[in-house]
């Protein structure tokens, strides 16, 4: 007999041997040490492995051991359930895994929400640029030369006179240079503005800028529309106030407040007021025929608000332990 005769033999007296695969632990221990054992039929088998010609050696070795691996494994299927069949009992009881789906962040749920209620009363929606230069971000708006909000300290500049946009306000220069009024806007976006970080600052937020440049636009229109949004965005009962104030490109001036109940104060959420004449004449609308207002809401404001949220950094940090609650 050959090698690989020999091993065919040995598995035919398995196979005949295992059928009836025995019952009683007794038997298959003695089936098992037949082969498997110390001295068993296969062990006995690798022992002659050194007699086998060298050359037939590596093959020899290799059928023997998948006779090993079969007759092992033969064992295993009838003596042990397998763990397929483990498996295949379902416990339905057991909780289900969990998929995290994602969400909206609050920032963007709140500007979705402003854009939704000025669009819904005839505002269109238009964008302008991060990067400006300085007659688009201050000089068109009425600041002087040497205003103090052109000051390194507030101002991250590109070059000497390229800035990163302080305000939205900018985008209201760019939609009077480039349409004839009557224009009736928002403009969300990013703004940059050097300052300490803190719970109530960072060097980037979002405003939402309003313009609506009309013939005999009035305060009350612009105020009755305020009114407007404060009550859809916060509900009928919020108590706001209308306090003044100073902007350069807008007389005469107001800040909007809104009660917080929380916190027992009031809290400014935007800058107003009716577009000084001396805008529209640096981008050349006539303010004998035209008059308008405007405003720059604090999107980041508005949401802390909203969600009762106390610290602004909450919503640049990405922590899902946070951003779970909304
Ligand atoms: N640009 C002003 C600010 O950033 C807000 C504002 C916009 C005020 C429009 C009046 C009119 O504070």
């Amino acid at each position: 007999m050959n090698h690989k005769e020999i091993i065919e033999s040995v598995r035919k007296e398995f196979q005949a041997d295992s059928d009836p695969f025995p019952t009683t632990t007794q038997e298959i221990d003695a089936l098992r040490n037949k082969y498997l054992g110390r001295k068993g039929v296969v062990a006995n088998l690798f022992g002659k492995l050194s007699q086998v010609e060298l050359e037939l050696r590596p093959e020899f070795g290799k059928l023997l051991n998948i006779l090993k691996n079969d007759i092992s494994s033969s064992f295993e299927s009838q003596v042990s359930p397998s763990k397929d069949q483990s498996i295949s009992i379902k416990d339905y009881s057991l909780p289900g895994w969990e998929f995290n789906s994602g969400r909206q962040h609050p920032l963007q749920a709140t500007l979705n929400e402003i854009k939704s209620i000025f669009t819904g009363i005839g505002f269109s929606v238009a964008y302008g640029p991060e990067i400006d230069d300085d007659f688009h971000n201050f000089g068109a708006l009425n600041f002087p030369p040497e205003h103090p909000a052109r000051d390194m300290q507030d101002t991250f500049f590109i070059e000497s006179d390229i800035v990163m946009r302080t305000h939205t306000s900018n985008v209201q220069v760019h939609l009077m240079e480039e349409e004839e009024p009557p224009l009736r806007y928002i403009v969300p976006g990013r703004v940059y503005r050097n300052e300490s970080i803190s719970f109530k600052s960072y060097c980037l937020f979002h405003q939402v800028e309003g313009l609506y440049v009309d013939k005999n636009v009035s305060f009350a229109d612009h105020k009755g529309m305020l009114e407007f949004f404060v009550n859809q965005m916060f509900g009928p009962k919020t108590k706001m106030r209308f306090r003044p104030s100073f902007f350069p490109f807008t007389e005469p001036s107001a800040e909007v407040d809104i009660w917080s109940e929380k916190r027992g104060q009031w809290l400014e959420i935007m800058g107003s007021g009716m577009v000084d004449p001396e805008v529209f004449k640096s981008v050349e609308i006539d303010p004998d025929i035209w008059s308008g207002y405007a405003f720059g809401m604090g999107v980041e404001r508005i949401c802390m608000l909203k969600y009762e949220i106390d610290d602004i950094r909450l919503l640049y940090q990405g922590d899902l332990r946070f951003l779970e609650q909304f």
